[in-house]
């Protein structure tokens, strides 16, 4: 690993589930790569690889929500982390609930935020996706912090 590779990884991410409905399905993508954007209005913003299965969907639904796993979620995180994309509208054994606006709230989870995509920044291999914050709900519990050997 070079030096700013080594460099980059001491920042410090949580974990999430970006969901979203589109033509009556469901879609689930573990992302690490989210952050708050704005106070006035309230913004989000969150980094998607272009080539990502349920990218295109993720732009044309234009709401979503940013469900903020804890420690005992990672169960949830591997699932729709799968980099294969097998998961991505597999909510069979996952319990969730509809937000205001249709995207699905997962029942694991610590906090949702529900947001509508305003803007769209070009990033390289990614796109930064900024949503304002229509609405929200807080659970019980802390927010988990990303570690690579929870992944590996
Ligand atoms: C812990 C973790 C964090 C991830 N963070 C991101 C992220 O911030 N942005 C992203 O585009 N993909 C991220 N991914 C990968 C996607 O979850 C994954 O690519 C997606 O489920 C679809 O699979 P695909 O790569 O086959 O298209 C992450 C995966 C894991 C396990």
């Amino acid at each position: 690993m070079d030096e700013v590779e080594k460099a980059i990884r001491k920042i410090r991410n949580g974990v999430f589930v970006v969901t979203f409905f589109l033509d009556g399905r469901s879609y689930g993508m573990t992302t690490a790569w989210v952050n708050r954007a704005s106070f006035k209005p309230n913004m989000l913003m969150i980094s998607i690889g272009k080539n990502r299965k349920g990218y295109e969907e993720l732009l044309e639904a234009e709401v979503f929500c940013v469900n903020i796993l804890g420690d005992e979620h990672l169960e949830i995180a591997r699932h729709f982390g799968n980099t294969n994309g097998n998961n991505l509208n597999n909510f069979n054994d996952v319990e969730f609930k509809d937000m205001e606006n249709g995207s699905p709230m997962l029942k694991n989870c610590v906090s949702a935020v529900e947001c509508k995509l305003v803007k769209k920044v070009d990033a390289g291999d990614h796109v930064v996706l900024f949503g304002e914050i229509l609405n929200a709900i807080d659970l019980e519990g802390d927010g988990m912090v990303f570690d690579r050997e929870n992944f590996s």
